[in-house]
């Protein structure tokens, strides 16, 4: 009988052995928590398809936000929620409107103890639900909506962004917003440009947590979920027009994509998991159908072994603070 002279089996024999010879770890450090903050709410308000996720009013959110840097996240990405929409997307531009005050009320209390990020886009802010401004012919006007987002790339950075979040998917949006916060004087302000970002079904609780108003779909901007190339080549556009750092979303279905991005990036690559991705594991995970915190460190470990240096996740505070209690000592 002949014995097999390759043993890999022997690295992955204890605790200890397999935790010496791994090859990739998450840290807190490295994740990012998106959150939402949604204006006239008198108590946070919890996000139906998301459990564990709230719509946090302005004080719960400044909170939250505070606990979230102190376990040690890396970063937060705010998404705002108006009262009131209109075709124009004007609360994304009004420094009164909840993202700009919701960025600098944060800006406020952390200062540079974290890195704070906004969404740049004007979904959550139209009465159509689009994320661009609407032409004559009732489709989304490319180059007038790089105007609005020129306009509130700077809105944002006086509010006190560190980073800006391209997250619209038109054509030259990260030139476009980086040429306008140069010419405001917001040389520092960065951009994380959502560079391959595909038309989801895992946007699909997401779009609860910001009551979206969209009829039809984004298919006309967001990457077709079949084109691998096609999401190469926005990032080469988003690194070639300025972006600091560029985003593949969603990640987890997009590992491919993520580790294309990451081969050729000369800056950091992020990837995004999605409400879709958290929901499906949260919604197995209460049924007893898979377990929760083994899902959540395979979930995010795959999407660093593809590639990414960063992680927006919703899970970001839990696992951050995890990392403490013993509960995710994986790092
Ligand atoms: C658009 C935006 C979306 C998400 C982040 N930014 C929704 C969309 O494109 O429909 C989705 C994030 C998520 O699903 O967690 N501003």
């Amino acid at each position: 009988m002949a014995f097999p002279t390759d043993r890999p089996r022997r690295l992955r024999s204890t605790p200890a052995m397999r935790r010496l010879a791994t090859e990739t770890r998450v840290h807190p450090a490295d994740l990012v928590l998106p959150m939402f903050v949604r204006q006239g709410l008198t108590e946070p308000h919890p996000i139906d398809a998301m459990p564990g996720v709230t719509q946090h009013t302005l004080d719960s959110l400044r909170r939250a936000a505070a606990e979230a840097v102190a376990d040690g996240v890396g970063g937060l990405m705010i998404f705002g929620v108006p009262e009131k929409r209109d075709a124009q997307g004007s609360g994304a531009t009004d420094p009164s409107g909840i993202l700009n005050v919701a960025i600098r009320s944060l800006a406020a209390d952390l200062g540079d103890a974290t890195v704070l990020m906004a969404d740049l886009c004007l979904d959550e802010f139209t009465d159509h639900g689009h994320c661009g401004v609407l032409g004559d012919d009732g489709t989304v006007d490319n180059d007038a909506t790089l105007g609005r987002y020129a306009q509130m790339g700077v809105a944002l950075a006086e509010a006190g962004a560190h980073l800006v979040g391209t997250s619209g998917m038109m054509d030259g949006q990260v030139g476009a917003v980086r040429a306008a916060l140069d010419a405001a004087a917001h040389p520092q302000t960065g951009i994380i440009g959502y560079a391959a970002k595909y038309a989801s079904a895992c946007y699909g609780p997401f779009r609860e947590a910001v009551e979206s108003a969209l009829h039809g779909d984004r298919r006309s901007y967001q990457l077709d979920p079949a084109n691998r190339r096609a999401g190469a080549r926005e990032v080469a556009l988003d690194l070639a027009e300025g972006a600091d750092m560029v985003i593949v979303k969603p990640a987890g279905w997009y590992l491919d994509v993520l580790s294309d991005a990451a081969a050729v990036s000369t800056v950091p690559v992020a990837a995004y998991q999605v409400s879709g991705e958290y929901s499906m594991i949260q919604a197995a995970a209460s049924r007893g159908w898979i377990d929760l915190d083994d899902a959540v460190r395979e979930s995010l470990t795959a999407i660093r072994r593809a590639g990414a240096d960063v992680i927006l996740t919703y899970w970001a505070a839990e696992v951050a603070a995890g990392r403490r209690s013993g509960r995710f000592p994986w790092v």
